[in-house]
């Protein structure tokens, strides 16, 4: 029986040769990647049967204790990616330094930032988690590659995208004409695409957000979820459900496939953070996957994607999802 199926590498190829979106050479790049993601989704299944869950017993330049799996996941992206061609330096939540492609592998022109495991809180209870990858293109000018090369805003990047280890593993991509998602055949052990230019409604019933921070945020976000806690008899005159996953790659993956607003706000617990979630490698890479979807991502009060990054690991209020929800959180921010 003849496979119609359009594989990842297919879909890559015709955005390369057709659409004249992405040159050869990130091409190359973005299946290396899925390649490593589905390396790392093959670890994370086996669970309790492979050596790969519980703590590493280290902790990363967050401050946070690493998983076994952050560190395997991290290396399987790191191996899998340097000996291409096609980078000069990588990024990782897991490394307090970017990691400049050895001198016995010709080096490329894109840098690829990554989170690893994103949602390690849930590797051992068995929660949807991901692997979240941003590109962005190595400025010219210059010979070799300099921490500052990662500074760019989002609106910067150049590819986008998140691999959900979920009931099934999908890979989730934007070069800038629209979202496709991929899901892993693993009888074939490739990834098919499942869905393309996926759109968010504008409006939502639903919202994600922590609600055991409530008395730690800033008083537009309050406002915001007490009107929706008011439902029908409220100002908003409807009813909202809520979900909180705790994995950000899972969260924006049901708004992607249903709408929806996740919010992960600035709160008075560290004040002097702007955020939890970092702008490099989740906020910008799902932000450009929410606007190419017809979604919207601030940080209350900014788009997310214009924020110039001040360092590598640098925190952000996010507030993402159903452009008309971002709007409104985003006013009632701008009203104070
Ligand atoms: P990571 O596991 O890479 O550190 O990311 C976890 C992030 C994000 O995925 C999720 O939305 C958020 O942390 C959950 O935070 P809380 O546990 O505070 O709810
Ligand atoms: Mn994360
Ligand atoms: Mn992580």
């Amino acid at each position: 029986m003849v496979d119609h199926r359009i594989s990842l590498t297919r879909y890559l190829v015709e955005q390369q040769r057709v659409h004249g979106h992405i040159p050869s050479e990130l091409r190359l790049l973005l299946e290396v990647v899925a390649r490593a993601c589905k390396r790392i989704s093959f670890a994370v299944n086996k669970g309790d049967l492979g050596d790969a869950m519980g703590s590493a017993g280290s902790e990363n330049v967050q401050g946070e204790m690493q998983k076994k799996l952050d560190i395997i996941a991290n290396e399987t992206l790191i191996e899998a990616n340097e000996w291409g061609g096609h980078l000069a330096a990588m990024a990782s939540e897991e490394m307090e330094g970017i990691y400049i492609v050895p001198n016995r592998y010709p080096q490329g022109e894109y840098l690829l930032l990554f989170d690893p495991l994103d949602g390690s809180s849930n590797i051992d209870v068995n929660v949807s988690i991901g692997t979240i990858f941003s590109v962005l293109r190595k400025p010219e000018g210059h010979p070799g590659v300099q921490d500052a090369d990662f500074l760019q805003p989002g609106n910067r990047q150049v590819a986008a995208g998140y691999c959900v280890y979920g009931p099934q593993t999908t890979l989730v991509l934007t070069v800038g004409d629209g979202v496709a998602m991929f899901t892993l055949d693993r009888e074939q052990g490739s990834f098919i695409l499942t869905r393309e230019n996926v759109r968010i409604a504008e409006d939502t019933q639903e919202f994600a957000i922590n609600m055991s921070n409530m008395r730690h945020w800033d008083a537009p976000v309050r406002r915001y979820i007490d009107e929706c806690l008011a439902g029908a008899e409220g100002p908003r005159g409807k009813n909202f459900n809520m979900r909180w996953i705790a994995s950000m790659v899972a969260d924006v993956h049901r708004i992607l496939s249903r709408g929806g607003l996740f919010m992960y706000p600035w709160d008075k617990r560290e004040p002097h953070k702007p955020g939890k979630l970092r702008l490099m490698y989740e906020a910008n890479p799902m932000g450009w996957l929410i606007e190419q979807a017809g979604g919207a991502a601030t940080n209350g009060r900014q788009r997310i994607l214009d924020i110039q990054p001040g360092q590598l690991h640098e925190r952000v209020s996010v507030i993402l999802g159903s452009k008309n929800e971002v709007e409104r959180v985003t006013s009632y921010h701008s009203a104070t």
